[in-house]
């Protein structure tokens, strides 16, 4: 290859030494003013039109102030083609850096719509590897905003490459440090399946959207016709799909419940949760607990009463996951004595509280969530068993039950359970029974532990007794009754020792709360493996 020499001397003595320091800082500053304008002001302008905070105006609500640390302010992407060598852009679509909430390091990346509607290009995807680099090698929490129009469609395979980086990296920090995924805008294509492989994500209601397929795309191939909202809104997502664990009504909700859900959890897999000051004069006896569950045992009762008895902070103190979706189970974070715990419990209300396909599909991803960042499990139970029916078997209920059992089997966290009431058949077993590892196995005296129901029990074993009965009905009711007398209690399970202690609702607070802490330095590993085989 031939240099020039006059060339490079010319370049040499001309450039810098033409600019004044004054000058100089005078670039600086125009180059920084110029970044923080992202887009410019009309498109500024444009996103608030919609009712939709900028790209910094999140950043700046999220983080504690004056905290956040920019990498990557001045990133402009390379690509020429169809007319990108004319349009540039500092940070190209992509706030990026690190900074506290609540005093704790996260790292955070920001898609600016304003910027080609904040569309993945080679190099957005680069600043949002390297802070993901980042936050693997320093153990904290990554949170994306999403706001984007998907791949930048100039640079095509470029683009495509570049989230293939993030889902490469989205995967091997999946257990090593929490990763949260807000949805503010639209977020369509493969672009969907970064925040999907993350441990939470958030949308915010009206505002945002998901969907492998826009509605386009939906008419054409299967002739629905469907609005973006129905198709992949917060309210489907929240309700119908169970994508999205939260549902925001709109950005500022959305990012005070991202801090929130931060201050349960540790920073990574090898950091302990947050742990809050106790006070140890708070009344740990709660009469309340004695009235939920009814005289009548199939009468339904809200499992969310018993959760707002046990908890630190009642009502305020839950922090619910998942809330409108597969509402059969409950799952969310609380607080015991200050300490964090991950809650699963059936919901009696909604029913009956039985195990259908979503809702061990919700409770697995929650439990190994849980014990994969060091998160004590308390689970209260009141199960009648599984849902029968052809749509459940045909959806694979064995498959997806399996993973709700698998997820309990394999958690090595301190793992408590109360059975309020029903704990039937294989639903007994797979709701952190004892025999699949649990720690401490309480029962309220209101407890039915059995096969099945009584009367389902009665007809099949004394089927025939019945059947030549002078009166089969009040056959049946004797044993029934003589079923229920035997089995339909906790003492079976706990003379077993299957259930470590039979006791009042009353002092259920206490005993977790001396549960937890006795559990508090609990060792356990699991055989050495490459890694399971989680039923999928
Ligand atoms: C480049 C884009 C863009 C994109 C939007 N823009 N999407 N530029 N690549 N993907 C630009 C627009 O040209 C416009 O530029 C600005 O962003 C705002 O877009 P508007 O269309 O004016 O905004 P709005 O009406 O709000 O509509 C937003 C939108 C729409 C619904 C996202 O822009 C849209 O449908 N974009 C294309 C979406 C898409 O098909 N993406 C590729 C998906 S495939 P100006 O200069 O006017 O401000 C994919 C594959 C990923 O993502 C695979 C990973 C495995």
């Amino acid at each position: 290859m031939q240099i020039n020499l006059n060339h490079l001397i010319i370049l040499y003595t001309s450039f810098p030494f033409t600019m004044t320091k004054a000058e100089k800082l005078a670039l600086l500053e125009k180059k920084n003013a110029e970044a923080l304008l992202g887009g410019g002001q009309q498109r500024i302008d444009a996103q608030h039109k919609k009712g939709k905070l900028t790209a910094r105006e999140r950043i700046d609500l999220l983080l504690d102030a004056g905290s956040f640390e920019e990498i990557g302010k001045f990133v402009m992407h390379r690509c020429k083609d169809f007319g990108l060598d004319k349009e540039y852009y500092l940070g190209d679509g992509v706030v990026t850096g690190y900074g506290t909430i609540h005093g704790r390091l996260v790292y955070v990346f920001s898609q600016d719509f304003t910027v080609f509607g904040g569309s993945l290009s080679e190099t957005h995807a680069e600043k949002i590897c390297k802070i993901m680099d980042l936050a693997m090698k320093n153990g904290a929490p990554v949170i994306g905003l999403n706001d984007s129009g998907g791949a930048r469609i100039q640079e095509g395979v470029m683009s495509l490459g570049g989230y293939a980086d993030i889902f490469y990296r989205n995967t091997r920090a999946s257990g090593v440090i929490p990763q949260i995924s807000a949805i503010m805008g639209p977020c369509a294509g493969g672009a969907v399946y970064s925040p999907a492989i993350t441990d939470f994500i958030f949308m915010v209601e009206n505002t945002s959207y998901m969907f492998v397929t826009g509605p386009n795309v939906v008419k054409t191939v299967t002739h629905e016709e469907v609005t973006s909202e129905e198709l992949g809104g917060a309210s489907t997502h929240s309700t119908k799909s169970g994508v999205t664990h939260f549902s925001c009504a709109n950005e500022v909700a959305c990012i005070n419940d991202i801090k929130r859900l931060l201050s349960f959890i540790p920073q990574n897999c090898e950091d302990e949760p947050p742990m809050l000051p106790y006070q140890s004069e708070d009344n740990e006896i709660r009469p309340q607990l004695n009235d939920i569950v009814p005289e009548n045992p199939n009468q339904p009762y809200d499992m969310k009463e018993v959760i707002y008895g046990i908890i630190d902070e009642g009502e305020e103190g839950f922090f619910e996951v998942h809330k409108n979706f597969a509402e059969n189970i409950i799952v969310g974070f609380a607080r015991v004595a200050g300490r964090s715990i991950g809650v699963v419990g059936n919901q009696p209300a909604v029913l009956a509280g039985v195990l259908d396909i979503n809702s061990s599909v919700k409770a697995a991803r929650f439990v190994r969530f849980c014990d994969s960042f060091n998160i004590p499990l308390l689970v209260l139970v009141d199960v009648p068993g599984f849902l029968p029916g052809t749509d459940q078997e045909w959806h694979g209920i064995i498959t997806n039950g399996a993973k709700l059992l698998y997820a309990f089997c394999e958690a090595t966290v301190p793992r408590v359970t109360v059975i309020t009431r029903k704990a039937y058949g294989g639903a007994y077993d797979v709701m952190n029974s004892k025999h699949i590892g649990a720690d401490m196995n309480f029962a309220w005296y209101s407890a039915e532990i059995a096969v099945m129901g009584a009367k389902g029990a009665a007809e099949i074993i004394f089927k025939k007794e019945i059947s030549e009965a002078e009166d089969p009905e009040a056959k049946l009711q004797e044993k029934v009754e003589e079923y229920t007398h035997k089995f339909a209690t906790p003492y079976r399970a706990a003379h077993r020792g299957f259930i470590d202690e039979v006791i009042k609702p009353e002092v259920t607070r206490k005993k977790l709360i001396s549960a937890f802490q006795m559990l508090e330095n609990k060792v356990d590993t699991l055989p050495r493996k490459k890694h399971g085989n989680i039923p999928l």
